[in-house]
């Protein structure tokens, strides 16, 4: 264990970790998707602190981790035998259930919802937190809102720094984007966001199509426009003559300028900074929003990013990338104070 400046505590001690927890403390985990903020679920003032750390409205529920499939049943009602097969298939790793909510489950953990979002993490930090803590975990990711999800221990710091009581270090992430949320409780299965169990995988399993759905208020982060944002403004292009010209453009007005892309870089125009990612979708998902870091870390003002095909872990990428770039273009007014205070 060391402590950094202004009392950051990052940690393998697990049994401190659940020892915290039962006291009421927030604890930061690595789960295989990205770090998450956990409070004791089943904790009033605890689950209340998460959302006062990380400027989160109230209203937007947060995700219950339990240790197996089993625990469904403290948890929800009504479990729909498709619920059952995803959990079967998929638990643990990253997918997270809607579900009707029990009644004992506290309106703070739903944001007054009449459903719950319950998922079994993979990553063994996790899992192990959960056994030696013995209840559920309440845990959003381990960012300010509308930032980017942190991947490691350090950007939990840089994120939250000595406003959590403990961040288990569990290394990098390795999944590297969020849990696909699904939402089993009507009679067409949908995703509510995309993420680390990919739509074709849920539709193979079901053997249904599974839709992506879209709008509706806006309850959750994952469907905010202001989201997964660094401090640079990000714009998303093909790769080409459209990425070349949007970088010109832009060196043009002065600005300072990353490319973001596994393309080839030899068109480039000197002078801007460069983020290579690497084509293969797991591994660019991985590497994702570390680049999204380095990009505010090396001063740039605009991120100019390729998006990937939507197949696969690319639906996620290219989610999340959208999301980003739409902070600072359409939802300006919205975003910029958001920006201001990084909340
Ligand atoms: O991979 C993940 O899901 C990570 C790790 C830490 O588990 N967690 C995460 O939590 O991404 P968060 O709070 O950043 O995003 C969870 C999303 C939010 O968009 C939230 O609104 C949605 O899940 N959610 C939770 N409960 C819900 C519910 N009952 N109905 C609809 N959406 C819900
Ligand atoms: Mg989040």
């Amino acid at each position: 264990m060391h402590t950094g400046p202004s009392s950051i505590v990052i940690s393998r001690d697990v049994s401190r970790g659940a020892e915290l927890l039962r006291a009421g403390g927030l604890v930061a985990f690595p789960t295989e998707t990205v770090y998450g903020l956990g409070a004791d679920a089943a904790n009033p003032v605890a689950v209340s602190r998460i959302f006062t750390v990380k400027g989160r409205p109230a209203d937007h529920p947060l995700i219950v981790h339990i240790r197996r499939m089993e625990e469904l049943a403290f948890w929800a009602v009504d479990v729909p035998d498709a619920a059952w097969l995803l959990a079967q298939r998929f638990w643990p790793g990253p997918l997270t259930l809607i579900l009707r909510r029990h009644p004992a489950v506290l309106d703070l953990v739903t944001g007054g919802l009449e459903t719950v979002g319950l998922r079994v993490p993979s990553h063994p930090v996790a899992l192990a937190l959960l056994e030696r803590f013995g209840g559920a975990i309440a845990a959003p990711s381990a960012n300010r809102f509308g930032r980017v999800s942190p991947t490691e221990a350090a950007h939990v710091a840089e994120e939250l720094g000595g406003l959590v009581d403990l961040i288990l270090d569990g290394g990098r992430c390795d999944i590297g984007v969020e849990s696909t949320i699904v939402d089993p409780t009507t009679g067409e299965p949908a995703i509510l966001r995309p993420g680390g169990i990919p739509k074709e995988m849920l539709e193979d399993a079901l053997s249904t199509p599974v839709y992506l759905r879209r709008g509706g208020p806006v309850r959750c982060p994952g469907q905010h426009p202001m989201h997964y944002a660094p401090r640079a403004r990000v714009l998303v292009t093909s790769p080409g003559p459209e990425l070349r010209a949007k970088v010109e453009d832009l060196l043009v007005g002065g600005a300072r300028v990353a490319v973001m892309s596994p393309d080839p870089w030899e068109a480039l125009p000197h002078g801007v900074l460069r983020i290579p990612l690497p084509s293969s979708l797991p591994e660019m998902a991985r590497e994702l929003y570390r680049s999204l870091r380095l990009a505010d870390r090396l001063g740039a003002d605009v991120v100019v990013a390729t998006c990937p095909p939507r197949s696969g872990l690319g639906l996620a990428i290219a989610d999340r990338l959208e999301r980003a770039a739409r902070v600072g273009s359409a939802d300006a007014e919205i975003a910029h104070p958001g920006k201001e205070n990084s909340a």
